[in-house]
């Protein structure tokens, strides 16, 4: 029997077409088996071939869009405590960096994680997958960071494990002990401790599948990234680079180097960095909502673009940047970035799927990719970016299974 038929759609969008552009199909049909896709096509042929009234589950979507779920690779969403009083004081003009400087920002949810138990920790992070589902997002990375030893970086991983297990969205987990110098201590030192104790640690107990670090002029050094990196690398995880996000320091490079499978951030990345990253293979990331949220500039895709790259989008959702919603990031990317609404949809779709090595058609509906799908309160795909009322998901279908309407 059929999981699930989607049938009248006005428009299947199916992924990116090969030239710059995305394939869609109108008056179409999706059908998944086993959790893939196996057809997708002309809906009065689809159905004839898999009739609805034999399908687990069928779904008329007469006047609406299906798009590929949201992949969102880059989130902090494990965390603990409440920063919403440093959004007013950042409006007062304080800086990002001088509120982490005084002991806030990224120490103080340090603090407050610290402190939470491992449930308070899981329930905020399934509250916060909730959000996501509801918005469209099917795959989340989701990163440690907020413990900053050894234990509560452990604790961090377990609780995302079991977040994965226990919520339809599918996440992958990354290690992040390298995400700020702790309080009272020292660069190198710490590096060491995240180098020796904590990621064969993490390694041994098999609780992550990336390894990221926040190469910044006020956090770790290329050198004291790079260590972390290939200590990450060396142990089984993949590397990942904040890079280039406050200040040009040489983070991009690195993750050409070190083969990272994305580098993110990269504001003041160059066209030389854009080049250097193509020809090794590293998906450029762009997070328009930390710049929305800061008041700062945001990214130019262009570099990354004309050196041939795919170009990820993420919320970077944080409690610095509390946007759950994949649909407002494509929205930031067209209104203040310059995509056109097709470069923005594959962004939030294949191209972020690629930025967490997933290469298994995740992203797209191509026939044998996973059955991730949304199907829009609206008629096309280009209403994800034009509306931003946070509305524009209806039913969500994770593996086949309708899990949001
Ligand atoms: O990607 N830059 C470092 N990490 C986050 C911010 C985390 C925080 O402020 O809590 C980021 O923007
Ligand atoms: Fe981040």
């Amino acid at each position: 029997m059929t999981d699930l038929v989607v049938h009248d759609a006005s428009e299947v969008v199916v992924g990116p077409d090969g030239d710059g552009g995305l394939d869609v199909r109108e008056n179409a049909a999706v059908v998944v088996d086993d959790g893939e896709v196996a057809r997708v096509g002309d809906t009065d042929a689809v159905t004839r071939e898999y009739p609805p009234a034999n399908a687990d589950r069928a779904v008329d979507a007469a006047g609406r869009a299906i798009v590929p779920g949201f992949v969102d690779p880059h989130t902090h969403a494990v965390f603990a405590g409440d920063r919403a009083d440093e959004f007013a004081t950042k409006l007062r003009g304080k800086t990002y960096q001088e509120i982490l400087a005084e002991g806030g920002g990224i120490l103080r949810t340090v603090r407050a994680t610290r402190a939470a138990s491992d449930e308070a920790l899981l329930t905020n992070l399934l509250g916060h997958l909730d959000a996501m589902l509801a918005n469209g997002t099917t795959t989340v990375e989701v990163k440690s960071g907020y413990g900053l030893d050894t234990e509560t970086e452990l604790r961090l991983l377990d609780a995302i494990g079991r977040a994965d297990e226990q919520h339809p969205v599918d996440v992958v987990p990354t290690f992040m002990g390298a995400h700020a110098v702790p309080e009272d201590r020292d660069a190198d030192d710490y590096v060491d401790e995240v180098v020796d104790e904590q990621i064969p640690a993490v390694a041994d107990q098999g609780v992550a599948e990336c390894c990221d670090v926040f190469c910044e002029a006020d956090a770790f050094s290329v050198e004291g990234s790079r260590r972390v990196l290939e200590a990450g690398r060396d142990a089984g995880l993949t590397p990942k680079v904040h890079a280039e996000e406050f200040t040009r320091l040489g983070g991009a490079q690195l993750a050409a180097d070190v083969g990272a499978v994305s580098a993110d951030h990269l504001l003041h990345a160059t066209a030389e960095d854009a080049r250097a990253l193509a020809d090794a293979g590293v998906v450029p990331t762009l997070l328009p909502a930390t710049a929305f949220g800061l008041g700062a500039d945001y990214a130019d895709p262009e570099p990354f673009r004309e050196a041939g790259s795919p170009v990820a989008l993420a919320t970077d959702f944080n409690p610095n940047c509390f946007s759950r919603d994949q649909a407002f990031t494509a929205t930031l990317a067209c209104v203040e970035m310059g995509l056109e609404p097709a470069a923005a949809l594959r962004g939030i779709t294949r191209d972020s799927a690629l930025a967490v090595d997933r290469t298994d058609g995740t992203g797209t509906l191509r026939e044998g990719a996973p059955g991730d799908l949304v199907v829009l309160d609206a008629p096309s795909h280009l209403h994800i970016p034009y509306r931003f009322d946070g509305a524009v998901a209806d039913t969500v279908v994770k593996s086949g299974v309708v899990v949001h309407e």
